[in-house]
């Protein structure tokens, strides 16, 4: 998969999903928006339950701009923010024709997987991701469930042979994390790398633990 984003600027899709890891999106989104990038979301409704039940009220979809800012600080007024509607299938990025160069599902749901695993695109956020792989344009999706049901890997199977990235929510511990954040960090790192973005979330392995 060619990855090949600028560094500052572009336009990325980022699609939450009603699967736990809301610290990973709003992390993940943050560092997309300090970059200048223009950020085209679309929240599902278990997404918007999602960004309420692990962040809190103040972060719900309405106010998330605020939260980032409050949170990550005013770097993230460098980008822009478009939020979609889940139902809304002409959204722009439903289209090929849009240039919305990459896309994220962060957390991505064993429902919504499936739903790209088969071609479904029932709402946007699966419209959208099988507009990135008819398009041969970079897909991440960060799957969060355990144990996995047979159907489940098979599903990640067929999204990874169609050119998907599996970047399953799957922080280490090796960089010796002392918080939530540190462990979002890692992930929203990895999305990042994925996604064909430097950054330094992580330390790089350099062969042995430093303490
Ligand atoms: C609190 C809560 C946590 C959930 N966590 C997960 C999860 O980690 N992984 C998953 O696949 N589904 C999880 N679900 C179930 C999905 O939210 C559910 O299948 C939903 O229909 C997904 O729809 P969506 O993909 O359109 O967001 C969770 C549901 C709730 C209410």
């Amino acid at each position: 998969m060619a990855a090949g984003n600028s560094q500052a600027g572009g336009r990325i899709a980022i699609a939450i999903t009603g699967a736990s890891g809301a610290l990973y999106a709003v992390k993940t989104l943050s560092e997309l928006l300090a970059r200048g990038t223009h950020v085209e979301l679309v929240v599902s409704d278990y997404g918007k339950r999602l960004l309420r039940d692990e962040l809190g009220d103040e972060a719900s979809i309405e106010k998330l701009l605020p939260y980032l800012a409050a949170k990550y600080g005013e770097k993230v007024n460098a980008g822009s923010l478009t939020v979609h509607s889940n139902r809304d299938l002409g959204a722009t990025i439903a289209s090929g024709s849009h240039n919305c160069s990459a896309m994220a599902i962060v957390p991505c749901s064993m429902k919504t997987l499936a739903g790209i695993a088969h071609g479904l695109s029932r709402n946007l956020v699966e419209r959208a991701a099988d507009v990135m792989l008819k398009e041969r344009r970079p897909l991440v999706i960060v799957p969060r469930e355990t144990p996995m049901s047979l159907p489940a890997l098979r599903n990640m199977v067929l999204c990874a042979e169609a050119g998907a990235m599996i970047v399953p929510a799957m922080p280490a511990f090796y960089q010796q994390p002392r918080s939530l954040d540190d462990l979002a960090d890692f992930m929203a790192g990895k999305i990042l790398s994925a996604l064909g973005f430097d950054h330094s979330l992580y330390p790089q392995w350099t062969g042995r633990v430093d303490s």
